[in-house]
């Protein structure tokens, strides 16, 4: 995490240079503040290269969204500062990148007097390209311009769906942010924005004596999803007072108006700037700007984002063409906008212009149909997605939104259909926004009349009526009838056929989509029942690919218990849970009889897993289907249940790499698993042992980093004999 006040980014990898500190590029904006390093510099020198060297890296990570260094290397740089100026409390600054991890708490919000209004702007409701049109006609008459006389110049924005915000530098300092409010007066809200990466704390020397920059606080849509997932989780764990966020401006607001700024730290916002309110040069010259378009730019050069879609354009048909271009280009926006809007460029006929009542004359906003619909629910079925998990669908009365009819909307799971307490008859709000799943918003209690009851989750599969349960700590029912239930059909047969299952080569998704969606295969023993004749029609399958297959199958009734186990695909048993029980118990009738508590005795399995398969076993559908894939002719060799094998690797976790001389990959991981051991992925500081082979890569790598021991097959042999 970086300095814990945004998610941290991906690191592609690649090597990276010596922090800036010690041997600043003198090419670099902060080799001036770091250059007298090198001659013993003071505590307020170091500070003062730091901030320079963490706002730049910030700038980089938040803004360009092109870091240079990785995350860990910014966290401990971040960590020197915090040192610095806790020993020297005088050396913290209103920039420091310090403040922005949040931590302050307020009583309440301290008003704001605007210097300069935050005014609105009038909205052009009439959604098509005439909207657009008459906005160019209006501002031609306004300027006494005929039609002998040039196009307009416009600056075509985006309308962002945030919350509007001034900045306010001082000495390019950033000291103050304030909400909208009534226009006049808005709330200081600056211990929560400070925490918002993408806004400078500081702007270069060049930039005015007093600068208030107005723009739009907002949450990304994947921001904003993140977030509801983690309340989500955090409502299933049971913790008090947490709920979900209606959109993302809702969220963006919430956070904005927090009083304990560490909560808005942890709700991940963004911003754009769109203009300017109160404006000081540093020499009292002419204008520093000459049009609206120049002073964004400028506003970008000091740092701060300015929406990559802001465009110049002419004349009416540039206004229509933006208007639709952005239209189509909607809903594949990384955050929600509710139109765009124009704006005059050149700012001395902005000046012209004026403005009336509360509005400037020069701006318009340019709506888009709406996002949100009011709809009726028809009723409230329960879907079985392919793994098993239901969820509550609210069916509606057709209505358009957001650019589509939507007749099905989310209702997520139990909880969340509870919480909006969504019932037959009732008046929804609908929200269907960029690409995702049209959900239902909220309840229109005042319409709701006649006395539907709320909804309840069924406690058996809608589809199969298997039980349906839901585990400790989870949101989602699940039916338990994996190998019968028509819902998950495919999904079986797919894990069944996988590779480290019973294995049938070439039965891949796309055949299995075929199979059962022709009607071919319903579960797991019609594949032992297929024959040339069934194949023959299918599309893409000669007759070569057919006799494959069918050998493929033939092939995988030899197998093993594990791999069958696996292939059962009970919730929770994994390959490494399938080789311990069928070490444990030796035979598979041990299994599906054993008790609970006879389950939580084999290694690895708790109360969890043992519950799973218990419920999986309880299922007479599932049994059934076991006992016709050995009457088909699948079978094993069983064991006895193991004396407990020597485990001399118990504990241990291990990652291999590249060709072993003579162990194939999947068979070494058999063995390390037989001897108690655990076979990861990924080399970690937790990785006990690197076995690695011929042409070992990252890996490898990573493990001499980390120091982790490095051992060849040879050694892994002794290790598993019990004799290093
Ligand atoms: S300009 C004097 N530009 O829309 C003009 N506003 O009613 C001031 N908004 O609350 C506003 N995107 O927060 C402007 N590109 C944009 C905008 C924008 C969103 C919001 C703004 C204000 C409302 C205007």
């Amino acid at each position: 995490m970086r300095a814990s006040f945004q998610p941290a980014l991906l690191w592609a990898g690649g090597s990276f240079p010596e922090p800036a500190v010690n041997a600043p590029d003198p090419a670099s904006p902060v080799a001036s503040a770091a250059g007298d390093l090198f001659s013993a510099p003071s505590p307020a020198e170091r500070a003062q290269a730091l901030r320079a060297l963490l706002q730049h890296h910030a700038h980089l990570y938040y803004t360009l969204d092109a870091p240079q260094i990785p995350d860990a290397e910014y966290d401990r740089l971040f960590g020197q500062l915090q040192a610095l100026e806790l020993a020297h409390p005088h050396l913290r600054t209103l920039d420091s990148p310090t403040q922005r991890v949040g931590g302050q708490i307020l009583d309440g919000f301290a008003s704001v007097k605007h210097v300069v209004p935050m005014l609105s702007i009038r909205t052009e409701t009439d959604t098509e390209a005439t909207g657009a049109q008459s906005f160019d006609t209006r501002i031609r008459k306004e300027l006494g311009l005929s039609e002998a006389d040039p196009a307009v110049d416009y600056v075509a924005e985006l309308k962002f769906d945030g919350l509007a915000m001034s900045l306010r530098y001082e000495g390019g300092v950033l000291v103050q942010a304030a909400t909208r409010g009534d226009g006049e007066t808005g709330e200081d809200v600056t211990h929560n924005i400070r925490t918002i990466g993408q806004i400078p704390l500081h702007l270069p020397a060049q930039a005015p004596k007093v600068l208030e920059v107005r723009g739009e606080v907002y949450m990304a849509r994947s921001d904003f999803e993140a977030l509801n997932d983690r309340q989500r989780a955090r409502i299933a764990a049971g913790e008090k007072g947490e709920k979900t966020f209606v959109n993302p401006r809702n969220a963006a607001a919430g956070a904005v108006r927090q009083l304990d700024s560490g909560i808005a730290a942890q709700r991940p916002l963004s911003f754009f700037a769109y203009g300017v309110g109160d404006i000081t040069p540093v020499d009292q010259g002419g204008p520093l700007f000459n049009t609206h378009h120049e002073l964004l730019m400028t506003l970008k050069n000091w740092g701060l984002p300015v929406a990559e879609q802001t465009a110049c354009v002419q004349a009416a048909s540039g206004l229509v063409d933006f208007h639709q271009r952005i239209g189509l280009a909607r809903d594949a926006l990384p955050f929600d906008i509710d139109g765009v809007v124009y704006k005059v460029n050149s700012l001395a006929a902005q000046r012209q212009l004026g403005f009336v009542s509360r509005e400037p004359r020069w701006a318009v906003a340019h709506k888009y149909p709406a996002q949100e619909q009011l709809t009726t629910v028809l009723g409230i079925d329960v879907q079985v997605g392919r793994t098993g998990k239901l969820t509550p669908v609210a069916k509606l009365a057709p209505v358009f939104v957001g650019g589509v009819t939507v007749t099905n909307a989310t209702l997520h799971n139990e909880d969340e259909a509870r919480r909006k307490d969504v019932r037959l008859g009732d008046t929804v709000v609908v929200r269907r926004a960029g690409d995702v799943i049209p959900e239902v918003v909220s309840v229109v209690m005042d319409k709701r009349h006649g006395d539907a009851e709320p909804f309840t989750m069924p406690r058996q599969c809608p589809v199969c009526g298997s039980a349906a349960v839901r585990e400790e700590g989870e949101a989602d029912y699940r039916c338990t009838g994996g190998l019968f239930c028509g819902a998950q059909r495919k999904e079986a047969i797919l894990h069944y056929a996988h590779r480290r299952a019973v294995e049938i080569d070439g039965l891949g998704d796309k055949l299995v989509e075929l199979l059962v969606d022709a009607n071919i295969i319903r579960n797991l023993p019609d594949l032992y029942r297929l024959g040339l004749s069934s194949l023959a029609g299918l599309e893409r399958m000669a007759d070569k690919s057919a006799n494959n297959l069918l050998e493929a199958i033939e092939a995988s009734k030899q197998t093993t218990l594990p791999r069958f186990l696996f292939g059962l695909g009970i919730r929770h048993v994994g390959e490494a849970t399938a080789k311990a029980l069928a070490r444990h118990f030796g035979q598979l009738d041990g299994i599906m009889a054993a008790s609970a508590e006879q389950l939580l005795e084999v290694d690895d399995v708790g109360p969890v897993v043992a519950q799973s398969i218990r419920t999986f076993f309880e299922q007479a559908h599932n049994r059934e289907v076991v006992e016709q894939l050995r009457a088909c002719g699948v079978t094993w060799a069983e064991g006895e249940p193991a004396e407990r094998a020597p485990q001399p690797l118990a504990g241990l976790t291990f990652v291999i790499t590249g060709t072993l001389p003579t162990l194939g990959r999947d068979e070494a991981k058999d063995k390390v698993e037989a001897a108690g051991g655990k076979v990861a992925g990924s080399v970690s500081k937790k990785t006990d042992y690197v076995v690695a082979g011929a042409e070992a890569g990252s890996k490898l790598t990573k493990a001499l980093e980390l120091g982790v021991k490095v051992i060849d097959e040879n050694q892994l042999m002794e290790l598993l004999n019990g004799s290093a």
